[in-house]
Formats: C-alpha cells, sequence, structure tokens
C-alpha cells in the first residue's frame, strides 16, 4: 500500500498535519513537498492526499503568496515559499486512479475554504476522494496548531489506511 500526503505550508502547520497524517498511515506512506511530489514518485500510489493552508478564504495562489512573500513585518518567522504552490502542482498533476483525500489548515471561525479546490484539483486527474475535506484548526494566524490536532490527524491517517487496505482487499477477492 503505497501513501503519498502532499502538502503546502509556509509557516510547518500543514507540514506537521501532513506528517502525522502519514505516521498514522502507517507503513507506505510518506508526507512529501509540492517540489518532492514529482510524477515519480507518484507511480502507482493507492492514496494521495493533499494539504495546504487557508490562507485570504481560500486556497493559495500565486497572488496570495506575493503578498506573503512581501510580508506584513508581523510573521514570526519568515514563510517558507521555496515550493511551488499546492495549485499549481494540481494544475500539472498527471493522470492517477488511487484514492484521494484532502485537508485545509485554517482558524476556527473563518469563512471560505481550501479543500474544495484540493478535491477538484484531484478529480480532474482521475483521483477520487475517499470523503469530504478535514479541517485542523490553529489557534492565530501563524499557528500554533490547537491542542489535539495533530492526534486527529494521526488519526485520520489511520481512518484512511482501514479505507483503502479494505477496498483493497475486495477488488483482490473479485
Ligand atoms: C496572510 C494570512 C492570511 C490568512 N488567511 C486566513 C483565512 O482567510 N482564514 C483562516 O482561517 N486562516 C487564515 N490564515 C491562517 C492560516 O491558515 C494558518 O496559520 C495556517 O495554519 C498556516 O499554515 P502553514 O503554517 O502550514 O503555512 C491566514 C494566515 C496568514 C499569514
Amino acid at each position: 500500500m503505497k501513501a503519498i500526503v502532499v502538502y503546502e505550508s509556509h509557516w510547518g502547520n500543514t507540514e506537521a498535519i501532513a506528517q502525522a497524517v502519514a505516521a498514522g498511515f502507517g507503513p507506505g506512506a510518506e508526507a512529501l513537498t509540492t517540489d518532492e511530489a514529482s510524477s515519480a514518485a507518484l507511480v502507482d500510489v493507492d492514496l494521495l492526499v493533499a494539504g495546504a493552508p487557508l490562507i485570504a478564504f481560500s486556497l493559495p495562489s500565486d497572488k496570495t503568496r506575493t503578498a506573503i512573500a512581501a510580508g506584513s513585518g508581523e510573521a514570526p518567522t519568515p514563510p517558507d515559499l521555496s515550493h511551488q504552490s499546492l495549485s499549481s502542482w494540481l494544475e500539472s498533476l498527471p493522470r492517477g486512479q488511487g484514492r484521494s483525500a484532502s485537508f485545509e489548515t485554517r482558524m476556527r471561525w473563518s469563512p471560505g475554504g481550501a479543500t474544495g479546490a484540493i478535491d477538484r484539483g484531484l478529480e480532474r486527474a482521475g483521483y477520487r476522494p475517499v470523503g469530504k475535506g478535514r479541517r485542523f484548526v490553529v489557534m492565530g494566524k501563524y499557528g500554533p496548531l490547537r491542542d489535539g490536532e495533530i492526534e486527529l490527524a494521526h488519526r485520520w491517517g489511520a481512518e484512511l489506511a482501514v479505507i483503502v487496505k479494505s477496498e483493497r482487499s475486495v477488488q483482490a477477492t473479485r
């Protein structure tokens, strides 16, 4: 069973969730940046999970990333913008046949969302979502993650593994 959790993360919150989802899935799963998640890395993937922060109410675009790079001076550390955006990664995602899942990190009470756009990108490439996109909550504009979110992400990864593995075993008996 092969699972890839690909993420965009400027301040590390989404990366921490991606690592926890991969760890929860178990052996065969790894969390990769958008640049690491190349076509070669995705060959024969059974489950492709993609996650990003919610920025200005949606999946970060190149325009919002430019605004982040310009900065407001209040960020605790400089943002990591060294990897391509998840949005552009999705646009060039090669066709695949596996299942998919999406998540976003965000503040509790914000309008908007990123997982809808992520799911659409994954589906355009042929991936079939396992369920609704998941939200993981941060306490402030730059984090940290709310207590318990890492554990929830780990548990979600384990749940995804059960779903995908049981589908595979049903297919194998046909
Ligand atoms: C410029 C900026 C805009 C943001 N816009 C939103 C937003 O519209 N809604 C929201 O819930 N959170 C928003 N956030 C909070 C981020 O979604 C949150 O900190 C996220 O976990 C960052 O993920 P990262 O550490 O992986 O980059 C914003 C943060 C920044 C810095």
